[in-house]
């Protein structure tokens, strides 16, 4: 399987076409061919690397993110926790959720079954690469192998789960039970979304029981037909990880994401100019804005940048849903939001103007977001 070249030399010879199809085929098959140097091609510029920002300490200092008990959210002291989520959604942009009621066995199998996914030979991965972002099944290694001019250290496997006709049939029949799990598990994440949204839309005050129902009853429906795209990413150890990065800087597009990290620190969030890495808790979810909700939520919550360290010693592996409305949907400050002295904050858009700003260029920090805002 593993091929004649020798990978250790592949930085000096970054031209030929032989290392060309070698770090094409992705993060994981460098790792296992014992490559010690990290290629050309994923080489950041200086400024982009992780270790150089002003304060070097920065990359030790850890956030403990607002934690959102679930289950008191949905009982007595509903109240209390929304002022909590409130806080966690216009400060930080993040906040993690525990005692959330999706099986843990459930989140044990599928980080599982996404795990031996990437163990998988490369040719029985390489069978999903696709250079179609919108394909509803796409391998693949930085985000578009295509088009970034530099890579990031990360392969990852990207489903679209809903609305689709048939979750089952789109995703990888190998490993054993990645179907079943990934059909499971976003069912499971996905009424999760929906009570987070309906907490979240009541935290705006969107929502109520006690609200004559009308408009956002409706956008409650929409959530139900909405999108959700399961991407999983392996981030396996780097040689030289003060070189790369794992994900650049970058937002979420849609309302929410819920993303399960396992035990191997890796995420970071921007807070108050500073990278600060998020200290995993077992089984819980780490839940982000997206744009998308910042514009419906004109501008009162923050879709917040972050990014992704690589090591040295161990693989990472993490599953992230994402969230929004149907994807042919437009998105637009809710106009309960909008008044005389709030006027809309931004212009509207579509998942289709996102598709087409990422694919024609590289994605670059807040920089969708930022051309959606009216100055
Ligand atoms: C993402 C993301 C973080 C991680 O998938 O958008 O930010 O730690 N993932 O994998
Ligand atoms: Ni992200």
């Amino acid at each position: 399987m593993s091929p004649a070249i020798s990978l250790q030399s592949v930085r000096n010879m970054s031209d030929s076409s032989q290392s060309e199809n070698e770090y094409q085929k992705g993060v994981k098959h460098l790792y296992e061919n014992g490559i010690q140097k990290v290629p050309n091609k994923y080489i950041f510029p200086i400024l982009d690397r992780p270790n150089t920002e002003k304060e070097s300490h920065v990359n030790e200092a850890n956030i403990k993110l607002p934690i959102i008990d679930f289950a008191e959210l949905q009982g007595a002291n509903r109240s209390q926790v929304l002022k909590d989520l409130t806080n966690a959604c216009a400060q930080y942009g993040f906040f993690q959720v525990v005692n959330h009621g999706v099986p843990i066995d459930g989140i044990t199998s599928m980080t599982d079954a996404c795990k031996r996914f990437f163990e998988l030979p490369f040719e029985e991965r390489a069978k999903y690469m696709s250079a179609d972002m919108k394909a509803p099944v796409r391998y693949g290694t930085s985000f578009s192998q295509n088009k970034d001019g530099v890579y990031c250290w990360r392969d990852f496997l990207k489903l679209v789960c809903h609305p689709v006709p048939d979750v089952l049939s789109n995703c990888p029949s190998s490993p054993e039970h990645l179907r079943k799990q990934t059909a499971a598990y976003s069912k499971e994440t996905r009424n999760l979304f929906l009570m987070l949204m309906e907490a979240i839309l009541e935290s705006l005050g969107l929502w109520g029981a006690e609200m004559n129902i009308t408009e956002e009853n409706d956008i409650l429906e929409e959530f139900e037909d909405g999108s959700q795209i399961i991407v999983t990413n392996c981030y396996p150890p780097c040689p030289e990880p003060e070189l790369t990065l794992g994900m650049p800087p970058h937002s979420d597009y849609g309302f929410l994401t819920l993303l399960l990290q396992d035990e191997v620190k890796g995420l970071q969030i921007q807070f108050e100019e500073k990278w600060l890495t998020v200290e995993p808790i077992p089984n819980a979810f780490v839940v982000n804005i997206g744009d998308h909700l910042e514009i419906f939520s004109n501008g009162r919550y923050k879709s917040v940048l972050h990014r992704v360290l690589v090591n040295q010693e161990k693989t990472r592996v993490t599953v992230a849903s994402l969230h929004s409305l149907p994807f042919e949907r437009v998105i637009r400050p809710s106009p309960k939001l909008i008044n005389k002295h709030n006027p809309t904050r931004y212009k509207d858009t579509d998942f289709a103007t996102f598709l087409e700003y990422i694919s024609s260029c590289e994605p670059k920090k807040k920089a969708f977001l930022e051309s959606r805002k009216l100055s």
